[in-house]
């Protein structure tokens, strides 16, 4: 027997699971830390923190263990974010996360100067203010002396990688959120590359997923408590980890996830480019592709209002009045774009609202409101992909937000779908674990080993009663963004 760390390098926390070859999870462990907003729609984290996350997660998760028999490591993790290294390979600055809104005005330039045709040509993607292009950009032109110094550019989880094993690599996956990438051919856009103004040996080598890169060095091993040969995957964005982690490895599987960002994820045999574009074309971890369409605020919309503003973090209690003749019924909309919003609406200035209120409106009514807000926001991108032709018959249910029963049941309600719960609910940390599990070659590939290892524990079933009354309550949530938009430029 072997066992093997998954790390989910997520934005408000890394966890950590210790798994063995069986696919039973051993231990978890989970190091919370902060984001900084330095400025209204900006999200930055240091690096560092998330190295001391891993150097304490690893201690705490193997107390007890026989280090001997850990044999690997395999991270999923929060994409897009712009980390720099110097020429000595220090960070040169925060990170700039996938969340961070500043870069509107290249995201702007990108789409409509070289044109949305071009870059779905060069990249099988269009520019969106997250992604990783727009903020090389951005620094270019804001802080000439720290672009200057880049020698190398990579992702969140890369770094940890690069710390563990003192090799820069990346995988096609996170790679694909750079805008960088030539997603179907699977290597660097030179003409990418020259419009942000970086060359290839600025970025890291491309690995699949699960290609081993290195082994932990020695010095790390002994920080880490760590014995013998640790071997390091290349790893995975954290929803395509979290893809493998649920078993969305077979074509026109899907996958959602209800975490800091909402995803709504399509397991696709063939490169598949959507004509309007709004939902990403990316590579998998299981060396296949998938689309997704990404909403900023999910089970952050929940958290931020239970713990910042209802100052409670028993989430569980806040929803136990809203029982099943209220689901479909609530006069109260919110919009979830606490962050401005990725797709489909692509609009940085873009903010949380709340519509409808009345004097008898009560305190449930708001948190039902935003359950079901973003609920709707994910149904934004299921009928872009509906009309685009995916049809998409079940899912599985991931995150933080996978937890509250109530909002499974308004998933499958609002999108009239059957959810499954996957019993692994560790979704990118136990994707990582397979990715590692394979690289040391204990399984021949992913979808062999993910298909081996998940099971569902559950299913919630559409009700079609309530289903009718969301499907008339989606087309009015429909009609408040256009409505407001505007109003959104006005008070930035
Ligand atoms: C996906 C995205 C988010 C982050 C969250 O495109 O930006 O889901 O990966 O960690």
């Amino acid at each position: 027997m072997k066992y093997y760390i998954g790390a989910d390098l997520g934005t408000s926390a890394l966890k950590l699971l210790l798994v063995d070859t069986d696919g039973n999870i051993i231990n978890t462990v989970s190091e919370s830390y902060d984001v900084s907003f330095p400025n209204p729609g900006w999200s930055e984290q240091n690096p560092e923190v998330w190295w001391s996350a891993l150097v304490d997660g690893i201690k705490k998760l193997t107390v007890g263990i026989d280090v001997s028999l850990i044999s690997g490591i395999g991270a999923g993790g929060q994409m897009h974010g712009l980390v720099i290294l110097d020429e000595n390979d220090n960070v040169i600055r925060p990170a700039i996360l996938w969340n961070d809104g500043r870069t509107f005005k290249e995201t702007e330039y990108l789409n409509t100067v070289i044109g949305k045709e071009k870059l779905a040509e060069l990249t099988g993607n269009i520019a969106f203010a997250g992604f990783t292009a727009p903020k090389i950009m951005w620094l270019k032109e804001n802080e000439p002396e720290n672009f200057g110094k880049i020698s190398k550019i990579m992702l969140p989880k890369d770094y940890i990688n690069f710390r563990l094993t003192g090799v820069h690599s990346i995988d096609f996956s996170d790679a694909s959120g750079t805008l960088m990438l030539d997603v179907e051919n699977k290597k660097w856009s030179s003409e990418m590359l020259e419009i942000c103004g970086v060359n290839e040996k600025q970025l890291p080598d491309l690995f699949e997923s699960f290609e081993k890169t290195g082994t932990v060095l020695p010095d790390i091993l002994e920080e880490l408590g760590l014995k013998g040969d640790v071997s390091v995957v290349a790893g995975a964005g954290d929803n395509a980890a979290a893809a493998i982690g649920t078993g969305t490895v077979i074509d026109g599987k899907c996958n959602i996830s209800l975490g800091t960002s909402g995803t709504f994820f399509v397991s696709s045999k063939d490169y598949a480019l959507l004509d309007n574009n709004a939902i990403h074309s990316f590579c998998h971890a299981n060396a296949e592709y998938h689309i997704m369409g990404c909403i900023l605020s999910a089970a952050s919309c929940n958290k931020w209002l239970c713990e910042d503003i209802l100052k409670t973090s028993d989430y569980a209690s806040e929803q136990l009045n809203i029982t099943d003749d209220k689901l479909g019924r609530n006069d109260v909309y919110f919009l979830p774009y606490l962050m401005g919003e990725r797709s489909p609406v692509n609009d940085t200035d873009a903010r949380g609202v709340f519509i409808g209120m009345r004097l008898d409106t009560k305190r449930e009514d708001i948190v039902q409101a935003v359950l079901e807000g973003v609920a709707f926001a994910v149904r934004d991108n299921f009928e872009i992909a509906k009309e685009a032709g995916v049809n998409i018959l079940r899912s599985t249910l991931c995150g933080g937000g996978a937890k509250s029963p109530l909002w499974r049941k308004i998933m499958a309600d609002v999108l009239n779908i059957p959810i499954d719960i996957p019993s692994a609910e560790e979704g990118p940390g136990y994707g990582g674990a397979v990715l590692a599990m394979v690289g040391d070659g204990i399984y021949d590939s992913v979808s062999q080993c993910a298909e081996k290892f998940v099971s569902i524990k559950g299913t919630v079933e559409p009700d079609p009663e309530i289903v009718e009354r969301y499907n008339e309550r989606y087309k009015k949530f429909k009609e408040i963004y256009p409505a407001v938009k505007d109003v959104f430029k006005l008070i930035k």
